[in-house]
């Protein structure tokens, strides 16, 4: 019989029942997601043609000294305005703001939660027409209701999330998300304007046979990252080695790919940036609680990354992701060469 379509909203509300004691509140925010990914997948697919409102840069550059695209500061918005839009976030924190943001209308101070977010990750792809991402982490806020945000809202380790997120804009969009029951993606129908159910109960593979890493930064490596690199690329039958290398430049699709077919994806700290390049709060912690979920593991090379305890907003993390028989022996390489 053929699979009766079930909506995003339809499956929020489903799963909402199986938890009396949610209060719908979690469930309206990620409505609130699901609208602006919409908008931004729009535009995203028409990029090509209205250059001048949102291709290419916007000449200027965001706190990490990235020159901003102009999809980085559109996406940004839309997924703002659609979180201020409602009552249960109190603030946000994203990629593209130097500081959090805290939502100061009287409705917002009683509300319960609060998002960290990259709006639009691989940006630097965007002009190229190569798949793009959003990827979103959702906390309770641990400051007293009824006050304004603070800085610990933000920075509480990644165990306290209560759900994580990822929109890729690939060759179709889909929004995959966890609220710590699973990982489930949604595929978006453009004819429906809706984002069906098409992943239910995603789980990565224990082992995988790719490997994700911007090997031009090879010198700069670890030593522990260049023996795994030399082992993925050895020749060994019984292990399905050598490794197949694929590397998109975008995080959501080298990790969406890993997800559904196992592999690793690696940003290692390098001599250059002794922390890597991604950023602890809205690109590792989400994507780990996904992959722990699906039956993964995310590591710095050294120690579980939902087991850090931020410091700072925007702070860069060495990143291992995926397959958990993968990132277990990078790890192991890691702590036997470093
Ligand atoms: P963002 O576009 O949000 O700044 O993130 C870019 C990240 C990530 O998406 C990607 O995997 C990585 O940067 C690519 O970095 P390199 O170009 O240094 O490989
Ligand atoms: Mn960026
Ligand atoms: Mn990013
Ligand atoms: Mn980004």
């Amino acid at each position: 019989m053929r699979n009766i379509m079930i909506t995003l909203g339809e499956y929020i509300i489903k799963n909402q029942a199986d938890y009396p004691s949610a209060t719908g509140e979690l469930s309206s925010l990620l409505s609130s997601i699901r609208r602006a990914a919409k908008i931004v997948n729009r535009e995203i697919n028409r990029a090509g043609l209205v250059t001048d409102i949102i291709g290419g840069s916007n000449g200027s550059e965001n706190v990490q000294g990235e020159v901003q695209q102009k999809l980085d500061v559109f996406a940004n918005d839309m997924f703002k305005n659609a979180l201020e839009a409602r009552g249960e976030v109190c603030g946000i924190a994203s990629e593209e703001e130097d500081h959090y943001v805290a939502f100061d209308d009287e409705r917002q101070s009683n509300a319960k939660y609060i998002v960290l977010m990259d709006p639009l990750d691989g940006s630097s792809n965007i002009d190229v027409n190569v798949s793009v991402g959003t990827i979103f982490s959702i906390y309770r806020r641990v400051s007293e209701p009824g006050q304004p945000v603070t800085m610990d809202d933000f920075l509480q380790p990644g165990v306290n999330q209560v759900a994580a997120g990822y929109v890729v804009y690939g060759s179709s969009t889909m929004l995959v998300y966890t609220t710590g029951n699973g990982v489930h993606g949604f595929t978006y129908d453009p004819t429906l304007g809706s984002f069906c159910l098409s992943h239910e109960n995603i789980r990565i593979p224990e082992q995988g046979y790719i490997y994700s890493i911007n090997e031009g930064n090879y010198i700069r490596f670890p030593e522990g990252v260049k023996k795994y690199l030399k082992f993925c690329q050895e020749k060994d039958e019984s292990s399905k080695r050598p490794y197949s290398s694929r590397y998109i430049g975008s995080l959501v699709s080298d990790f969406h790919r890993n997800m559904l077919k196992g592999g690793i994806y690696i940003y290692p700290s390098g001599t250059n940036s002794p922390n890597g390049k991604l950023r602890l709060l809205y690109e590792c912690n989400p994507l780990a609680f996904m992959a722990e979920q699906a039956g993964g593991k995310a590591t710095d090379g050294f120690r579980r990354i939902m087991e850090i305890k931020p410091t700072e907003l925007h702070q860069r993390t060495p990143y291992f992701v995926g397959s958990i028989d993968m990132v277990n022996k990078a790890d192991e390489m890691m702590a036997e060469f470093s």
